[in-house]
């Protein structure tokens, strides 16, 4: 297994090596460990200072990043646009280059922009990981995803994974889809045909309409959300038609006949894409999936930060 990541900044799972999520798992697992110990902080980033620039949105991967940062021991800056000179019309480079003036070695940054994170790797001196950008990537996002279902079922390699939902709008989806197919994982996309991309067969997926179908034939489903903020029309008649058609309840759920593992990104829409008692049933990985981030991003971190200071 190769000791160095093949890549400086963490922009998307598409650049990745299936080499690189090894590496980052196998990081992650001695993370996962040092977090379950009494004393949850370790040394080892003493001397990097990192800045989490949200320009969008965010409950768990903020904080996540925060949290993986300072049980690091890194020194964390953080901004949010909402409350900053973006809003009297300050560029994205020249905030960022405002903010590595003060020594900033490390950019984590979610922002609305597909590429953004791309484009800051190519303009300014610091190592960029992606915290979702727009509906392109959300690369920590997959690898926790990935690292959950290898922890629940031995191994991602020839697992059956369905993702079910608006795929069209989503930086989850796609970055699911690379890190799945890259570690030898089958996968199948389901959801209103107005919300799956043209071309996604083009990746190496195959489609299946029919909701009950595709969990017959899954080992995991993984739920996302409708991100209505992204919909400038109507994709489907009514959230009662899309409820009916994809939504996953315990009925559904249990007249399966087999057992499936039920994940979610977050935020959820409970009663739409997922009702409450499949949510917090024992069949769903979803706090596990967030509690799997802050060891990942530990992971990622870390990583990235022993290729800054060589
Ligand atoms: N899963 C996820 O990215 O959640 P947040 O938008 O709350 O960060």
């Amino acid at each position: 297994m190769r000791s160095e990541l093949s890549v400086d900044h963490l922009l998307g799972i598409k650049y990745l090596q299936q080499e690189d999520i090894e590496l980052i798992f196998k990081t992650a697992d001695h993370f996962k460990e040092v977090i379950n110990r009494p004393i949850k902080k370790v040394p080892s980033l003493r001397d990097i200072t990192i800045a989490n620039l949200f320009f969008e949105n965010s409950t768990r991967t903020r904080l996540s990043f925060e949290l993986a940062e300072k049980r690091l021991s890194a020194d964390v800056i953080n901004f949010s646009a909402a409350s900053s000179s973006v809003k009297k019309g300050e560029t994205l480079i020249d905030t960022v280059n405002n903010i590595l003036s003060m020594k900033v070695d490390m950019v984590v940054m979610r922002h609305p922009n597909p590429g953004a994170g791309i484009f800051l790797s190519r303009h300014v001196n610091a190592s960029i990981i992606n915290a979702g950008d727009g509906a392109h990537e959300h690369p920590t996002q997959a690898l926790l995803d990935s690292y959950s279902i290898r922890e629940k079922l031995g191994d991602v390699r020839r697992k059956k994974v369905v993702i079910v939902g608006d795929i069209l709008h989503s930086r989850v989806a796609l970055s699911n889809i690379f890190a799945l197919k890259l570690q030898g994982a089958e996968v199948k996309v389901c959801g209103p045909k107005t919300l799956l991309p043209k071309h996604i067969e083009s990746l190496g997926v195959k489609v299946e309409p029919n909701l009950k179908k595709a969990l017959e034939w899954c080992d995991v489903a993984n739920m996302l959300r409708v991100q209505n903020e992204r919909m400038d029309i109507s994709y489907f008649p009514s959230t009662r038609e899309y409820v009916k058609q994809f939504g996953l309840n315990k009925k559904l759920l249990d007249s399966l006949n087999k057992e499936i593992v039920i994940m979610h990104p977050g935020p959820i829409n409970r009663g739409v894409e997922i009702t409450s008692d499949v949510a917090d049933s024992e069949h769903a990985i979803i706090l596990d999936q967030v509690q799997n981030g802050v060891a990942v991003r530990m992971a990622v971190i870390y990583l990235l930060a022993s290729k800054i200071k060589q």
